[in-house]
């Protein structure tokens, strides 16, 4: 094995997402022969607010090998805890650093050890975090030393500073994806220093929601800026959204990156 594949998958909305991803995970697996698989999981609780420890653990038994996550990281109050003895659930590694758990991991795959990261953009965001580019840049003089295949999610909501920290690290890690938009870019390519650039994976969940919501709910919100409670959308028909990215382990750039979007119209409930 001198190549290595992975599947990054977008953030998994509520029941809905996790469904899709139960229903074809095993079958992409096979399909891109894939070695390794990271989902974004910070909307997989059951009111698409965050994750709780049963529901990682879930991910873990189905095969997942590192669970990023973003601002909603911190919905669940069970997952306090959990975060700290769990170094493969992942927040971002920007946020203060006195906040639970870590931004950073290295996991085995075959005989090969591959960094996975997690950052979270500023632009339009709520929370106050740290530089992300200072904080990957000082991660990464202890990363290199461990390993070239290194795999960054940016949980941002512009496409300019996903872009930006893509181009930034071009040649240093081996892909930037983005997440947190729930909607799928037409972007992904290599970049010429060899990193696998993707803006936004896109998310699982209802097909026809609001980033996995309940539209009706949303679209009042929007109309009339009073406070709602967003609903999780459980509606067929559905989607499951990432990418598989190729990485030759010998130099840790990326040989590959091909969009994944998997829409099923059945039931799942
Ligand atoms: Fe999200
Ligand atoms: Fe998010």
């Amino acid at each position: 094995m001198s190549n290595i594949r992975v599947l990054m998958i977008g953030d998994l909305v509520g029941p809905a997402g996790i469904k899709m991803f139960e229903k074809h995970i095993g079958s992409l697996k096979e399909k891109y022969k894939a070695d390794a698989i990271i989902v974004n999981g910070e909307n997989s609780a059951d009111n698409g607010r965050g994750i709780t420890p049963a529901i990682a653990d879930h991910f873990f038994e189905m095969g997942v090998n590192v669970i990023t996550t973003g601002n909603h990281i911190w919905a669940q109050k069970k997952i306090f805890p959990y975060i700290v003895s769990q170094p493969n659930l992942l927040r971002p590694a920007n946020y203060p650093s006195k906040c639970p758990g870590s931004g950073s991991t290295i996991i085995n795959i075959g005989a090969y050890k591959v960094a996975v990261v997690n950052l979270q953009g500023r632009v339009f965001m709520r929370e106050q975090l740290d530089d992300p580019f200072k904080t990957i840049e000082s991660l990464l003089q202890y990363l290199k030393h461990q390993t070239d295949i290194i795999f960054v999610d940016f949980h941002a909501e512009t496409t300019a500073e996903t872009a930006g920290i893509a181009l930034f690290l071009d040649g240093q890690v081996s892909a930037v994806v983005g997440t947190h938009t729930h909607i799928q870019t037409a972007d992904a390519r290599v970049l010429p220093g060899g990193t696998a650039f993707m803006t936004d994976l896109g998310m699982g969940g209802s097909l026809n929601s609001m980033i996995g919501m309940k539209k009706d709910i949303m679209i009042h919100h929007l109309r009339t800026q009073m406070p709602v409670r967003f609903e999780v959308d459980l509606e067929p028909p559905y989607v499951m959204s990432g990418a598989c990215i190729e990485v030759d382990t010998q130099t840790g750039q990326a040989l590959s990156i091909e969009a994944i979007r998997v829409v099923d119209d059945q039931g799942l409930f």
